[in-house]
């Protein structure tokens, strides 16, 4: 066999080849995670420094050092001047290389009741809390344009659909805030991961705790998490779970955008023509020169397809998976992270087509054919005394004597909660208000918690 050169790394000599395939993505994927990484180090040493034990395993001086080592690091991935090689593996193993070729045998005490295991994990929620709070404003933004899209039009009268069929009269107020209430529901399905994504692994170390008297709710305070996991073990099963349930909220949101889109193309359709979609966000065509097409929507409803595909694939890495940590999981990071970067990516650019969507008043009332008066009719009778089942025979058995009615007249009689008549604009402001009002809390409340992990403003400049 021939000799091959194998390739040092921290942890050993590896096959050049068994390398570049374990550490498979993470030389990239791991510069996202590069700032998070330097704060659970330095959450890591603070606690270390502070430590019970003699000789200290750090003194405050080396603490310091090393803070300031860290801080410079996070201050090189923001400028984008951080680097992971094949030999490295991930961010860890880079973080602590740069640390030890600064500050020499003081890097080599960082790793010291920790593994790799805590730390991914520990990374991956701390980036997924900055993440979702990201996501939060996007969608709060989504929904404030689908509301006021919907206060332009309270009163213009558009034709409400059962099995795509023109069913009731209804109004572009109950459509576009339909799909505001939708997504601020979606939300729900965020804070719960949010809440899951909020506890701290670190101290987890392997997955089995250290012979160390580390304190783990002070790593959980310097970081802003809630609180530790409790079990060590635990603390390692729940990753990926932790990723899953990130993508579960994800697919939720793409699924209102994946329907949203849907609508948007085909009332958009000539044959329709109630929508007029912003010629600038359509696509033209190289043959055809009449064509403005609708891409983009088209593009977010496979979009929702990948993400549900991330969702389940995560799921499906964990089916059976054995207790502890294995290298499975490693590969749960770029679905996560793919799946949030397309949620994040297809929020924007469909509130970019909201905020700038035209209407066409004459095509959406044409589409009042008479039979979408019919259950108005039964009703009529129904107030004149007739049994409900009664006045719908009747109407079914004399459906072409059925006209026309006032579309307008029809959805200002309807004036009960939440229908065309009677939607409160309030609800939606208030909720989008509270939404962002948390995020704001939040992140704040984070950054307050980095600046004095640190010692320097947060976030870095
Ligand atoms: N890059 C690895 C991951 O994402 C880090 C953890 C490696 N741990 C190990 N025991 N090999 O999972």
């Amino acid at each position: 066999m021939k000799k091959r050169d194998d390739q040092k790394t921290i942890v050993g000599k590896i096959h050049p080849d068994v390398l570049s395939f374990t550490v498979g993505k993470d030389p990239v994927l791991d510069l996202d995670l590069a700032v998070w990484d330097c704060l659970g180090t330095a959450a890591h040493v603070t606690m270390l420094a502070d430590m019970p034990v003699r000789p200290a395993i750090l003194s405050a001086d080396e603490r310091d050092r090393v803070i300031a080592a860290l801080t410079d690091i996070i201050r090189e991935a923001l400028a984008g001047r951080f680097t992971i090689t094949d030999a490295d593996q991930d961010v860890h193993l880079a973080v602590e290389r740069r640390l030890t070729e600064r500050l020499g045998d003081l890097g080599k005490k960082i790793h010291t009741g920790r593994s790799r295991n805590d730390q991914v994990a520990v990374d991956i929620r701390l980036h997924a809390k900055d993440q979702l709070l990201h996501l939060t404003d996007e969608v709060a933004a989504l929904a404030e344009s689908l509301a006021a899209f919907g206060k332009r039009h309270e009163k213009l009268p558009m034709v409400g659909r059962t099995h795509l069929q023109p069913a009731m009269p209804s109004s572009v107020g109950v459509w576009a805030t339909a799909y505001a209430e939708l997504l601020l529901d979606d939300l729900l399905m965020v804070e719960a991961a949010y809440i899951y994504n909020d506890l701290c692994p670190l101290g987890s170390a392997a997955g089995y705790g250290v012979p160390l008297p580390l304190d783990r709710a002070k790593t959980a305070k310097l970081l802003d998490f809630a609180r530790p996991h409790h079990n060590v073990m635990h603390a390692s099963n729940a990753r990926g779970k932790d990723e899953a349930i990130l993508l579960a909220a994800c697919a939720q949101i793409m699924i209102s955008l994946s329907r949203l889109a849907q609508d948007l193309i085909l009332f958009s359709m000539p044959e329709f023509g109630y929508f007029k979609l912003p010629p600038d966000l359509c696509t033209g065509s190289s043959i055809m020169p009449q064509k403005y097409n609708p891409d983009v929507l088209e593009l977010i409803r496979a979009k929702a397809a990948l993400v549900e595909g991330f969702a389940s694939t995560a799921n499906t890495l964990l089916t059976g998976m054995p207790g502890g940590y294995n290298r499975d999981l490693q590969d749960t990071k770029e679905l996560y992270m793919e799946g949030l970067r397309v949620t994040r990516t297809s929020l924007r650019i469909m509130n970019l087509m909201v905020t700038s969507l035209g209407v066409n008043p004459d095509r959406l009332r044409a589409g009042f054919i008479p039979g979408v008066f019919a259950t108005d009719r039964a009703l009529e009778q129904v107030a004149a005394g007739v049994p409900f089942r009664e006045a719908y025979q009747y109407v079914r058995s004399h459906l072409d004597e059925l006209e026309a009615a006032d579309p307008d007249q029809a959805i200002a009689a309807k004036t009960h909660e939440g229908t065309t008549g009677g939607l409160d604009f309030a609800f939606y402001r208030e909720k989008i208000k509270n939404v962002r009002r948390w995020v704001k809390e939040r992140r704040n409340h984070a950054f307050r918690a980095f600046a004095k992990l640190l010692g320097t403003a947060f976030p870095l400049t």
